[in-house]
């Protein structure tokens, strides 16, 4: 979700402003994902590198997460509306106190909700996640419940924060970069990807149409042949 600096700047607006009009369009883009069918919905809202930034935005990306996840019993509150499963991959030891309690709150309550899934990488790296799940591995190893010749992608694959997950079918990053940026390095082997030149804030349902549609028009073959278009 990459752009929302550039679009508050543009506007002369404090950078939070950004996140907070980015943080709308999450809120709009939660019902189209819906409506379209999709049941995964992976967003990258905060990088293990992003506490490096000013205290004042780091602070105020803390509170739009802590507000998002208040008044859950709410049955206006949008993962309740849309019986949205959330969940948090990354590491959540860093956050404060009161933004821990309430992702746990939010991950218990709608645990079994059957809609979307609506997972966040919050102070997450790609890299952090390939490196933790190789010390779990190295650790069954060296307990000896695994042996090191019999350790192969499977495995790791299920060590990683996503164990449980589908690998993506498609990645979009907005903002006008064309690059991965640390997201999830291991399990975008072969998504589709698609770099969208529009600020966060401003992605709107018709993006999301459209980016359906340019990937039900790619052609997937994993590597082998003949060619396997996705279906519409
Ligand atoms: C990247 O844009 C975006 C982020 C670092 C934060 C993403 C957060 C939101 C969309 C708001 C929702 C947040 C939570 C915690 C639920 P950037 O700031 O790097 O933009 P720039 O490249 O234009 O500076």
């Amino acid at each position: 979700m990459d752009g929302n600096g550039r679009w508050a700047e543009a506007r002369g607006l404090p950078r939070s402003a950004g996140h907070q009009h980015g943080f709308r369009a999450i809120e709009a883009l939660i019902p189209a994902a819906c409506e379209a069918g999709v049941k995964q919905l992976t967003l990258f809202a905060f990088s293990s590198e992003n506490w490096q930034r000013e205290a004042r935005e780091v602070q105020s990306l803390m509170q739009l997460a802590i507000n998002a996840l208040a008044d859950l019993d709410d049955e206006h509150h949008l993962l309740q509306e849309y019986r949205v499963r959330f969940r948090i991959i990354g590491r959540r030891g860093r956050f404060p106190k009161l933004l821990q309690q309430r992702i746990r709150a939010a991950e218990e309550l709608t645990q079994h909700y059957d809609g979307l899934t609506l997972t966040l990488a919050m102070d997450y790296g790609g890299r952090w996640d390939i490196t933790r799940a190789a010390r779990a591995l190295a650790r069954e190893v060296a307990s000896g419940r695994l042996s090191a010749d019999d350790l192969d992608e499977t495995h790791l694959a299920e060590q990683l924060c996503t164990g449980d997950l589908p690998e993506p079918d498609l990645f979009i990053r907005t903002g006008g970069e064309t690059r991965i940026s640390n997201f999830l390095l291991w399990q975008l082997a072969y998504t589709e990807l698609l770099f969208l030149d529009v600020y966060w804030p401003d992605f709107t349902a018709k993006h999301l149409t459209e980016a359906l549609g340019d990937f039900a028009n790619r052609h997937r073959r994993f590597g082998g042949t003949p060619a396997i278009k996705v279906a519409s």
